[in-house]
């Protein structure tokens, strides 16, 4: 009998492990065949671990399972056992953690997966799985095209940066495209440093291949011949199912040489940064993927025209990647029939903070941030009500409930001073003190800052000093105005995001939520 358990970090992190050598003791101990495959989360974290059996009615779940449970799930689905014609009568549901047929599960059937379509379905580092779940069909079909087709397909598609910034990712390549060069490079951002996201590790956890396959498109489309996946450091089972993904790429002849007996050539792979944020922001990644210390760049000239080691460079990251391979199987129109407005397409949220049912939803632009964590998020851990919900990333908006009837629409949000940024969804219940929240966000500048330019450097020093004072009662008003003033100046002279954006959590915290002013006086008294 097919049994999954997962084996992506939050599946570890939850006792993953110690379920699996309990589903392996009670094989033995049984004297039971079983397969067990460690197949991606589906991103239903609150469910995991999630045990799933292949049944004669496809598959059923059990979760959150312990190790402790695994005997009665066993009892359960191995009498008689479910894979077999006896099982009529037992449908694996009479054990209180039976979750049925994990595709009805609404948080999931109520979802459109393109991106994560098969995550939680097949073995991440399987070819023969993959190929069986349509992998690879991009590729054949890019293959088959001449590279000016391809880019005009992901134009079309209507596919916008997906690590946050949103610039038009057929554009970015039609640059690349159009630089003559002895060597180009694809470089894929998987440094996900936004608290609260997850979705770049759940790709490269769950579905490893379809990024491999998108940068495989990417390097034909652009006449790159190698690739790099720049890999946050903390995330040590990405890069192990990352590389076994990559080298059974290797071994079946998707990467290297001749690909699929073509003239095109692509090589691919991971290398890890050292656990500094800004190494998310394009040109810092490209200084450390050349060794040396992540510094932000000048713009111009574009990565697309001189990046990597001086040559021309697509920088895209990783949902961006992950996108191309549904692309170019089923054509631009099948993307683009998703989304509203200039935003096409599906963007996996990641709803995380004080939430019943943290985990990942992949939805088409469009719906209200509202109907997305009420629809999912399934309440508050807490049972408090709701308060706050910071949408983006740590540099995103804090957004009061008088904001959340905003559609989840790039240009929604930035008409609401707001971003969708990576998708993060970050929720706060009425216990939250939001002067600490702007405080956090000046104070994760000051960790995080390159140093390269002052408004930033100095400006979030001064700024938590400032919010301080705010906080303590003195001299509010004088200093709401300075601090004002010191966002605008790091608005409006810092060289990247991390200094001008910091400003839009730190505004929005003092603008909504103004009352929390005197209350953090009140306390530190
Ligand atoms: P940007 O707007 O400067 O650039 C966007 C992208 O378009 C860059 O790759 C740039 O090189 C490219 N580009 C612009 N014009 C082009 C042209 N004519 N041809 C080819 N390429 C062109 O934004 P930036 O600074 O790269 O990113 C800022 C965003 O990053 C923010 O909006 C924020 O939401 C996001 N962010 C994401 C994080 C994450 O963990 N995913 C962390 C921090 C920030
Ligand atoms: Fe570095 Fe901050 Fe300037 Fe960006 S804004 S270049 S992180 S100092």
């Amino acid at each position: 009998m097919k049994i999954f358990l997962p084996r992506d970090t939050t599946t570890l992190a939850l006792g993953g492990e110690k379920v699996v050598k309990a589903i392996r003791t009670e094989a033995d101990v049984r004297g039971l065949e079983i397969e067990l495959v460690r197949n991606g989360s589906r991103g239903l974290f609150w469910l995991e671990p999630m045990l799933e059996v292949q049944t004669q009615n496809g598959r059923i779940a059990y979760g959150p399972v312990e190790a402790s449970d695994v005997a009665a799930i066993f009892d359960e689905i191995f009498n008689p056992g479910l894979d077999s014609e006896l099982s009529e009568g037992n449908t694996g549901d009479a054990h209180p953690l039976a979750l049925g047929n994990p595709e009805e599960i609404p948080y999931l059937k109520n979802q459109q997966r393109l991106t994560f379509a098969r995550a939680g379905i097949t073995d991440p580092v399987s070819i023969a799985d993959y190929l069986a779940h349509d992998g690879f069909k991009g590729l054949e079909n890019s293959l088959a095209l001449n590279s000016q087709a391809i880019v005009d397909e992901v134009k079309a598609s209507g596919l916008r940066g997906r690590g946050g910034a949103a610039f038009p990712t057929g554009i970015k390549w039609q640059t690349v495209h159009d630089c003559s060069a002895d060597q180009k490079y694809i470089v894929c951002n998987a440094d996900e440093g936004d608290s609260g996201t997850f979705a770049d590790r759940l790709v490269m956890e769950a579905d490893p291949l379809m990024l491999v396959e998108g940068m495989i498109i990417a390097g034909v489309a652009v006449d790159a011949t190698q690739g790099y996946i720049y890999l946050r450091s903390e995330y040590p089972v990405a890069y192990q199912i990352m590389n076994e993904a990559i080298a059974n790429a290797y071994a079946a002849g998707y990467l290297g040489e001749h690909i699929l007996g073509s003239d095109k050539t692509f090589h691919l792979e991971v290398r890890l940064g050292a656990a500094a944020y800004i190494c998310g922001e394009e040109t810092s990644l490209l200084e450390s993927l050349e060794g040396k210390r992540g510094m932000v760049r000048f713009k111009p000239p574009l990565p697309a025209i001189e990046g990597l080691f001086g040559k021309p460079t697509v920088v895209n990251n990783v949902l961006s990647l992950a996108a191309i391979p549904f692309i170019m199987e089923k054509g631009s129109q099948a993307y683009a029939d998703y989304g509203m407005g200039r935003s096409r397409g599906t963007l996996p949220f990641q709803l995380t903070g004080n939430l019943k049912q943290g985990g990942l939803v992949e939805l088409a632009f469009g719906p209200t941030l509202r109907e997305l964590v009420d629809n999912f998020g399934g309440g508050t851990e807490t049972g408090l009500p709701m308060r706050a919900i910071q949408v983006g990333g740590p540099l995103g908006a804090y957004l009061p409930a008088s904001q959340w009837d905003t559609p989840l629409d790039y240009e929604a949000f930035a008409a609401a001073g707001a971003v969708l940024g990576h998708g993060g969804v970050v929720v706060f219940d009425e216990s939250v003190d939001m002067t600490e929240q702007a405080r956090f966000s000046m104070e994760f500048c000051v960790a995080e800052s390159c140093g390269k330019c002052t408004p930033c450097r100095i400006g979030s020093t001064r700024g938590v000093e400032v919010i301080d004072k705010i906080r303590s009662g003195n001299n509010v008003a004088a200093n709401l105005a300075l601090l004002d003033d010191l966002c605008d100046t790091m608005i409006d002279g810092s060289l990247c995001a991390m200094g001008s954006m910091t400003p839009i959590p730190v505004k929005s915290a003092f603008k909504y939520f103004s009352e929390d002013i005197a209350l953090a006086h009140a306390s530190s008294l």
